[in-house]
């Protein structure tokens, strides 16, 4: 296990900490321990996971990555001009977006909205409400809405039709897995990553009960 030195609380103050890190066997002249090797997805347990297991690893981050650079590409060549919104769904989408818009190649603005069926400030439709920015101008810009994944499509069946209430240029979906068991949806996904199996994936944003959205990959549990 590699030694962070300590976290300092609040009693502690910065010159408590200064003397604290001069004494450190980890100082320039001593090398400390080898860090660990990361541990490959599926060869070993995982320290992320905490003692849990995974029935499967499903996308290493390998191919992840190069899922997410051909969506970039192919989302660059279908945006040859205007205003560019990438509107990622909280909290899932947040590392699939923050991949995403770095593989897209030309200008944009990233903005993010909650979509939850409570909340304050907010605009709803049916039961999901949604809350962003209310400073974030919707009309006359293409949207594109990053959402982790698509089960029932419930969530981006109310989304849309708030969304499209706000005049965009054009208003469309970027989903990293689709289960494609969606009955709700009013209109197809336009960018999909994977066809996702019917299991309970977790990491790479994806939780389950708040857990594993920061595996580099994505299981089923
Ligand atoms: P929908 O409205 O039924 O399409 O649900 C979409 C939301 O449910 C996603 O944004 C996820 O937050 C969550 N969700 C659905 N399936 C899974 C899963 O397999 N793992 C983790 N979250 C999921
Ligand atoms: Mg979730």
């Amino acid at each position: 296990m590699r030694a962070c030195g300590g976290l300092r609380g609040p009693q502690q103050d910065a010159v408590s900490a200064a003397g604290r890190d001069a004494e450190s066997p980890r100082s320039a002249s001593t090398p400390g321990p080898a860090a660990a090797p990361a541990a490959a997805p599926g060869t070993g347990p995982d320290p992320r996971l905490g003692g849990r297991a995974l029935r499967r690893v499903v996308y290493t981050a390998d191919v992840i990555a190069r899922r997410v650079r051909e969506l970039g590409a192919e989302i660059t060549d279908c945006y040859p001009d205007g205003e560019l919104l990438v509107f990622g769904l909280l909290k899932g989408s947040v590392i699939f977006v923050s991949d995403l818009v770095r593989a897209i190649e030309r200008p944009l603005q990233v903005d993010f909205v909650v979509a939850s069926s409570y909340g304050m400030g907010t605009e709803s439709s049916g039961t999901v409400h949604l809350a962003y920015d209310a400073a974030t101008r919707l009309e006359g810009r293409h949207i594109l809405v990053v959402e982790d994944i698509v089960d029932s499509g419930r969530t981006l069946a109310r989304l849309s039709s708030v969304l499209r209430g706000r005049q965009p240029r054009s208003l469309e979906v970027c989903a990293l897995l689709h289960k494609r068991i969606a009955t709700a949806l009013l209109e197809p996904v336009r960018f999909v990553g994977f066809d996702a199996p019917s299991e309970f994936l977790v990491g790479y944003g994806l939780d389950h009960a708040e857990n594993y959205r920061h595996l580099p990959y994505i299981g089923s549990i």
